[in-house]
């Protein structure tokens, strides 16, 4: 199939291309590389650099490669950065998120995987989170997601359209050879490996006084080659879908920032030193998955569960690459 992959040059849209290419797919890569890097995009993969606000080039790609499915991953992604600016985050991740939608719709392409996220959700009252919670995030970055979400129920009555829309919880690790690289970094693992590497000295604590075992957040880790399955199990799935569909994405075990220090402590075998920080804002204390529903639907169920091992491939890929990509 023609998979146009919209921010294929991040995170996990690297990854994610590095499967599809794999499976046999021809992928399209399109991103406007302020985040994400070239070296990143697998030399199979045709790659664009564009931004989703001009229209016209965007309309140029649907055209030119027959794209018959979208995976749209492009956003920015930093719940810290989306408490400070909030309008960045609803120009990039709607605004420019419905120029993507009109171009497919004037091709006539109604298969889209769309990556949202648990900060849908907010703090919700029960734990672990079904689909069944209600959208109420507590930063921008998760009101532009559940904002999106509601797009595209919207163009799913009005259109047809078929959208999946995936909910990560916290994304962590690498394949062989990609991994994550942001500037600056603001998630905690690779942050914590960071200072395993000794390239920072300690890594902060933002807050030791929630309402969790430890009084530090609780996060729910998925490794991004389970991310990166579970697109193309939604894909595959996409034919028989009617309407949107939505499911979470984690392994529905929650670990605390503490915790995760010391697994990476275990793991990299250096000290890791601390520093206690005021609470970061927009942070909810608890998030943690169930993802029977995904399990049901589209036979998805996490390869790579353990913690440790999902570090160690952080670890392995940072201390391969200890300046990322472009050696910044
Ligand atoms: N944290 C620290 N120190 C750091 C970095 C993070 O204590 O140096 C804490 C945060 O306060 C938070 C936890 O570690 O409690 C995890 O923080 P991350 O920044 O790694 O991840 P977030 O939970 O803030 O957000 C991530 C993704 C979002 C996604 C969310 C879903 O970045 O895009 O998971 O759960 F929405």
């Amino acid at each position: 199939m023609n998979i146009l992959v919209t921010g294929g040059a991040g995170y996990i849209g690297s990854v994610l291309t590095e499967e599809l290419v794999r499976q046999g797919h021809r992928v399209i890569v399109l991103d406007n590389l302020k985040e994400g890097h070239r070296a990143a995009v697998v030399p199979e993969a045709i790659f664009i650099q564009a931004d989703l606000s001009d229209r016209e080039p965007l309309q140029d790609v649907f055209r030119h490669h027959r794209v018959e499915a979208v995976m749209h991953l492009a956003a920015d992604t930093s719940v810290e950065y989306s408490m400070a600016e909030p309008g960045r985050f609803f120009w990039n991740n709607v605004a420019c998120g419905i120029n993507l939608l009109e171009c497919m719709l004037k091709r006539g392409v109604k298969k889209l995987v769309f990556s949202s996220s648990a900060a849908v959700y907010g703090q919700p009252k029960e734990v672990p989170i079904t689909e069944a919670a209600p959208f109420s995030p507590i930063n921008a970055y998760g009101e532009s997601k559940a904002i999106f979400e509601r797009i595209l129920h919207w163009y799913g009555q009005a259109y047809g359209f078929r959208p999946v829309s995936l909910r990560y919880f916290n994304v962590a690790g690498a394949s062989k050879r990609f991994g994550e690289d942001h500037h600056p970094e603001t998630k905690l693992i690779p942050n914590i490996i960071k200072v395993a590497l000794g390239q920072q000295e300690h890594i902060p604590i933002f807050g030791t006084d929630y309402d969790t075992q430890d009084g530090t957040c609780v996060r729910d880790y998925i490794h991004v080659l389970d991310i990166a399955r579970a697109h193309i199990l939604a894909l595959n799935c996409l034919e028989g879908n009617a309407g949107s569909k939505a499911y979470n994405l984690g392994n529905g075990e929650g670990h605390s920032v503490i915790e995760v220090i010391e697994a990476a402590r275990r793991v990299t075998g250096t000290a890791i030193p601390v520093k206690v920080n005021p609470r970061r804002p927009g942070d909810p204390a608890k998030l943690v998955a169930s993802s029977k529903l995904a399990e049901v639907e589209i036979g998805w169920k996490p390869e790579y569960p353990e913690l440790e091992s999902i570090i160690e491939s952080a670890w392995q890929w940072q201390k391969e690459h200890p300046h990322g990509y472009n050696g910044r």
